[in-house]
């Protein structure tokens, strides 16, 4: 026996969700954006269940290198470019295309002039967080243009796509199209938000990362109506039974008390596993098939549940986030994102390869003293 946390992975979820994204996007192509470890899903199996995506994107070289070193052979895109000339030559031996989105970045690419596969110019419509400005970008594209062998992307980053009807998002937009209009070369907009809420900007290259993954980026509004599933479902196990009476407090400061006689489970997995310290009483958590309330802080390797009047089993099945507990929820309850919740499952946790059966997420009950 070894200790029970994991984050199970479903694989044939992953490829559905991609064929369905690209359902969505009409023609455009897809950047597979699996960055920070595959949204913690694990960057290599993520990249081979992913061989339709037209191309990779992650964040850094080291990223980029272990795909290579595992067979990867789609395009690989660096989203935030080259942090300095030591990666150069790694980079080009890799074959990989870059973001360049500031002058530093720029003037290394240029001290050893070679042409690229393809450059994408970042620009900054309105985000202030990468690119040239609108007012550098002419310029930059010339420069850019000399070092590609290809005509350059042009590229944007959108700051409230996750937000309908955002009129920064309306000005991002009008500001990309006016400043790259008459140029050549493909253009990418679209992270998952404004793939679901902004078809208008899915132009020649989407950038799905979240959605991939079957969560969604736009809170209050689930997926699961589009088809897509969530990949990960974190999971462990009830380790041990507590019978509580009215008035006993339950963990670390004693912050739950219980209101009645009942039974409190306690689940083997904690804030060392990536389970958000921050949830407070009442985050849902499915203990074998029924909805209940978190109770109390969170610990490291542990968290109490709410069994009411009905004991489990030891050993009953544990659901922390997944296909019968969106992680979207326990986000929102934790006061936080489930980006994070995703890339926070800790290196511990075993992940294990599943196609979860839909026959699984049939028997789930809630029970009132939770909100979904
Ligand atoms: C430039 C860029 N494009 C696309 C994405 C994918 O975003 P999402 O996971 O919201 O689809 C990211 C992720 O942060 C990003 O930085």
């Amino acid at each position: 026996m070894s200790r029970p946390a994991v984050a199970r992975i479903d694989f044939a979820a992953l490829r559905d969700n991609l064929r369905t994204i690209r359902q969505r996007v009409s023609g455009a192509r897809l950047w597979a954006v699996i960055k920070a470890n595959g949204y913690g899903h694990g960057l290599i199996p993520v990249a081979h269940a992913l061989r339709e995506a037209d191309g990779l994107a992650v964040s850094c070289l080291e990223e980029a290198l272990l795909l290579r070193e595992a067979g990867i052979r789609q395009p690989i895109l660096l989203l935030e470019g080259l942090f300095g000339p030591d990666e150069i030559q790694a980079a080009w031996e890799a074959g990989l295309e870059l973001v360049v989105h500031a002058e530093a970045a720029l003037t290394v690419l240029e001290a050893t002039p070679r042409r690229w596969p393809r450059l994408w110019i970042k620009i900054d419509t309105g985000m202030h967080r990468l690119g040239f400005s609108l007012h550098e970008f002419p310029d930059i594209h010339g420069r850019v243009a000399r070092l590609s062998a290809t005509d350059p992307g042009l590229m944007t980053h959108l700051a409230s796509a996750d937000e309908p009807g955002h009129p920064g998002v309306e000005a991002q937009l009008a500001a990309f199209w006016r400043v790259t209009q008459g140029r050549p070369g493909p253009r990418s907009l679209a992270n998952s938000a404004a793939i679901l809420q902004y078809p208008q900007c899915h132009a020649d290259w989407v950038r799905p990362g979240l959605l991939l993954f079957g969560v969604s980026p736009v809170p209050g509004r689930l997926v699961e109506a589009m088809g897509l599933k969530p990949v990960m479902t974190f999971a462990t196990e009830i380790m041990a039974i507590k019978r509580v009476h009215q008035g006993d407090r339950v963990g670390y400061g004693g912050v739950f008390q219980a209101e009645a006689d009942g039974w409190i489970g306690i689940a083997a997995a904690g804030y060392g596993d990536g389970y958000p310290y921050h949830a407070p009483s009442g985050t849902p958590v499915t203990v074998a098939g029924r909805i209940v309330p978190l109770a109390g802080r969170v610990s490291m390797d542990m968290i109490a549940v709410d069994l009411g009047s009905h004991p489990v089993a030891i050993g009953s099945p544990v659901t922390l986030w997944g296909r019968d507990l969106p992680v979207e929820t326990v986000a929102r309850h934790a006061g936080t994102i489930p980006y994070e919740l995703l890339c926070g499952v800790a290196q511990r946790v075993r992940h294990e390869r599943v196609d979860v059966p839909e026959e699984q997420t049939d028997h789930v009950q809630t029970v009132d003293r939770v909100s979904l």
